[in-house]
């Protein structure tokens, strides 16, 4: 469905879009004719992106900004260099997920992934709002996790402090940012904006299971054959794009909804999932938009109309 979308005149920012599940974000709506920009934290990747995108959508419209999302104090300085009067859509897909015991810490002293995955993004939101609110009936798309489905956030400690699991941290950054597209989106709807927050997660997707887009991503020779039975139940980063993809072009896709595959919530085409039942928990959203006002000192509102 995406890619016969016709949307020459749209602009649109991919977050991490130089790599992954982002990098294919970006090819596919590069597809569409639209004006694509990907945010970056390194300007060699991002061009070996753009490189690639070229190579398979010839007339591609594709440039890069540079993104730290894990650098609060960088975030406005990344919007101003986006250069356009309007945005129709941000995929907020970039995130870290790390191994080991130690806990790492941003800059600015946030836990690193709930610094960047969820603070980073909370932050960017504020700071393109004016650009989206510009736009006839902008989107923001939140790149949430299965992995979130059997976490719970603890508001007492947001920062893992007194319970630091690298794999568990990384899960509740990911539920931070779900609970936040539907609190976003509850914000704006109230406010009466035209733009609207969507939350997606792109189920289990493997780099092993990707076709190759050199010089991003090169698959080994034998790969795709060894890892055919893993493809029963998994997919590639390519098919991990679909559910943003799909949530920035369709227009029957509504604000407060949340799309992910369709099998399992791990491979197949984007279909609309329920609410996850912690995800109903409107109390929890937003304590956590208070407490990420607090630290990054920002929050994202609408004009009220
Ligand atoms: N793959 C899966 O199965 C899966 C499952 C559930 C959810 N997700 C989510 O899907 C999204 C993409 O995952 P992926 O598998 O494509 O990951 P990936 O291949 O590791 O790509 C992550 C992207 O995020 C960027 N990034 C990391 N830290 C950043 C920062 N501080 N500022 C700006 N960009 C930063 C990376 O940039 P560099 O190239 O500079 O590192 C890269 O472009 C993530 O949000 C992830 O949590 C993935």
């Amino acid at each position: 469905m995406p890619q016969t979308v016709c949307a020459t005149d749209r602009v649109y920012l991919v977050t991490g879009g130089n790599a992954g599940i982002g990098y294919f974000t970006a090819e596919q709506l590069a597809g569409t004719g639209a004006t694509v920009v990907l945010g970056s934290r390194s300007a060699p990747r991002a061009d070996a992106a753009m490189a690639a995108i070229r190579a398979r959508v010839p007339g591609a419209r594709v440039r890069s900004v540079g993104l730290d999302l894990a650098d609060l104090g960088s975030l406005q300085a990344t919007v101003d260099s986006l250069e356009v009067g309007r945005l129709d859509a941000v995929v907020h897909n970039a995130g870290v997920f790390l191994e080991g015991t130690e806990p790492k810490r941003t800059g600015d002293g946030n836990e690193m992934h709930f610094g960047t995955n969820h603070l980073g993004h909370f932050a960017l939101t504020y700071w393109l709002m004016p650009l989206l609110e510009a736009a006839q009936d902008a989107r923001i798309v939140t790149v949430g996790s299965f992995a979130a489905k059997s976490e719970r956030l603890d508001l007492d400690d947001l920062q893992s402090r007194t319970d630091y699991q690298a794999k568990r941290t990384y899960a509740r950054s990911k539920l931070a940012q779900m609970y936040f597209g539907l609190e976003l989106d509850r914000r704006l709807r109230a406010a009466g904006s035209t733009v609207s927050s969507v939350v997606v997660h792109p189920g289990g997707a493997l780099e092993s299971l990707t076709p190759s887009r050199p010089p991003v991503h090169v698959r080994k020779a034998g790969t795709a054959l060894r890892m055919a039975p893993v493809g029963l139940v998994l997919q590639g980063k390519h098919a991990g794009a679909r559910p943003a993809v799909r949530a920035v072009l369709d227009p029957r896709i509504a604000g407060g909804e949340l799309w992910g595959p369709r099998v399992f919530g791990l491979r197949g085409r984007p279909h609309r999932e329920r609410l996850w039942t912690q995800l109903t928990d409107t109390e929890t959203a937003q304590r956590l938009w208070q407490a990420s006002a607090d630290l990054t000192g920002v929050a994202p509102t609408a004009a009220r109309r």
